[in-house]
């Protein structure tokens, strides 16, 4: 089995931004901290009893001993409790930076399905919306605050170096606040069981500077150019003429399905298949011929196509830039 090198960085202890720093500085590291302690004490406690030295035979009957003993499990248990109430309280002041909208945040909406992200950047009329799937683009050093959704099971988004996990559970709408501080590329990853392939629902969020995503997000809300070449007219022909638009939609065109992924700027994602694959030709081919090898339970069905049509159809894909 071929491995794929995702792109993007995937960590929660290198934070590029104030929500996954404030998880590091305030939960990971006390905890992390107070774990240490705790196993070096036990360790400690328990060489010691160890190795002891006690007249043999005869059982303890000495009464100050047995004080000392229950003091010191008494103490013990004290101390646990204080550290799990610390905990608590730091992990509200955590979850109170995730939370909230500062008013100059972008909106964004992010809605669950099985198994992919479908991704759309609200606007006050048609032409200002934008959406796609499976890649979020951030503009760096601004708040962003994504509603969540889901259409049919609860799934959870998590983006470990940029914050928390947030549930998107149905018929329900739940808010996380992000930011990126650091331009770049960052591996997202469905973070709650939600069937066959959960493991197969992975997501990009590119954080660029605010010029080049203003100009992003313009090319997200325009329709693609129409097929330059023969060879890319032929492709939406077949595209057209298939079964594609039934649950796909490409702007500009009659495709309005809206049950897979919107694939008006399809090229301009860098993976295919909520993260399955990286977006080249061959990978789509693969994809289109026979899905349910790559992600097996995906609804998207097998399509027999001619090598002729086929490769009309992907050099159309590929054209949605
Ligand atoms: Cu969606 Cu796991």
């Amino acid at each position: 089995m071929q491995t794929i090198q995702f792109p993007g960085a995937h960590s929660a202890l290198d934070p590029a931004g104030p929500q996954a720093t404030a998880i590091k500085a305030w939960l990971w590291d006390p905890m992390y901290a107070a774990a240490v302690v705790t196993f070096v004490l036990v360790v400690a406690a328990l060489l010691w009893a160890a190795f002891r030295r006690r007249p043999s035979g005869e059982p303890s009957t000495d009464l100050r001993h047995e004080r000392g003993l229950t003091r010191a499990v008494g103490a013990a248990t004290v101390v646990t409790v204080l550290v799990i109430f610390a905990v608590l309280i730091l992990d509200g002041v955590v979850g109170h930076a995730s939370t909230g909208a500062p008013a100059n945040a972008l909106r964004v909406t992010v809605t669950g399905h099985q198994w992919w992200w479908e991704v759309v950047y609200p606007g006050h009329s048609a032409d200002e919306v934008a959406t796609t799937a499976n890649e979020i683009h951030v503009p760096v050093g601004r708040p962003v605050v994504i509603e969540l959704r889901s259409t049919d099971v609860i799934h959870s988004l998590w983006v470990p170096s940029l914050g928390p996990k947030r549930d998107l559970i149905p018929g329900r709408t739940n808010t996380l606040r992000l930011q990126a501080d650091r331009a770049g590329v960052y591996r997202g990853q469905c973070a709650e069981f939600c069937g066959a392939q959960h493991a197969k629902m992975a997501f990009t969020v590119v954080a660029e500077p605010p010029a080049r995503f203003a100009e992003w997000l313009s090319n997200q809300r325009a329709s693609p150019a129409p097929p330059a070449d023969s060879l890319s007219q032929r492709g939406q022909q077949v595209f057209l003429n298939g079964s594609c638009p039934l649950c796909h939609a490409v702007a500009g065109t009659r495709a309005g399905g809206n049950i897979g992924p919107d694939l008006s700027h399809f090229a301009s994602r860098s993976t295919i298949a909520a993260g399955t694959r990286p977006n080249t030709l061959g990978n789509l081919s693969g994809w289109i011929v026979d899905p349910q090898s790559m992600k097996p339970g995906t609804k998207m069905p097998p399509n027999e196509l001619s090598p002729a049509d086929l490769h009309a159809l992907t050099t159309y894909l590929e054209s949605l830039r």
